[in-house]
């Protein structure tokens, strides 16, 4: 006997791995973290835009996290990674985008998480307090894990309505 409640409302809108396009954005403290992921990336995913900043002098998070916003409501990329010193800076910026749904993510649970019940499109990652390893596990459930639907998808769309 099947009721709503043991009913899991999985969308299965998630393309394999290797038909998925990625955005990268970051700044200067993101910048050896983001070479790392794009190197550990490239064959496994479709493409990847890479939005900068490319090198360690210092810049301005918005002016890398913008472009990357706009990529993903475009459907340009399927899904944007954004790094700066504490994921906070630079997911508050591509929050200001209607379209997006950014998430900082310290945890491979996080990450699940929030694809699971957000359907995060962006996975924010603070650079200067998670390892290389790490960062791409965060990286890997995110870019495989479904949104669940049901409940999540009301309140995901209450998040634009005030
Ligand atoms: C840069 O020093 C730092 O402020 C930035 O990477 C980020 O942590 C801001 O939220």
């Amino acid at each position: 006997m099947c009721n709503q409640y043991n009913i899991k409302n999985v969308f299965n809108t998630m393309k394999p791995l290797n038909e998925i396009t990625i955005g990268i954005a970051n700044d200067h403290a993101g910048f050896e973290m983001k070479n790392f992921l794009m190197e550990q990336l490239k064959n496994k995913v479709k493409d990847i835009l890479n939005f900068g900043t490319n090198t360690g002098e210092s810049v301005d998070y918005p002016d890398f996290a913008h472009p990357l916003a706009i990529a993903v409501e475009k459907g340009e990329c399927d899904f944007g990674i954004a790094i700066c010193g504490t994921a906070n800076g630079i997911t508050m910026t591509v929050n200001k985008h209607q379209g997006i749904r950014g998430a900082v993510c310290w945890e491979p649970e996080i990450a699940k998480l929030s694809r699971e019940h957000n359907n995060a499109n962006i996975a924010g990652l603070p650079a200067r307090f998670i390892s290389y390893e790490k960062a791409l596990e965060i990286v890997k459930v995110f870019l495989t894990t479904d949104f669940e639907g049901g409940r999540h998808a009301r309140r995901i769309e209450k998040i634009n309505i005030f």
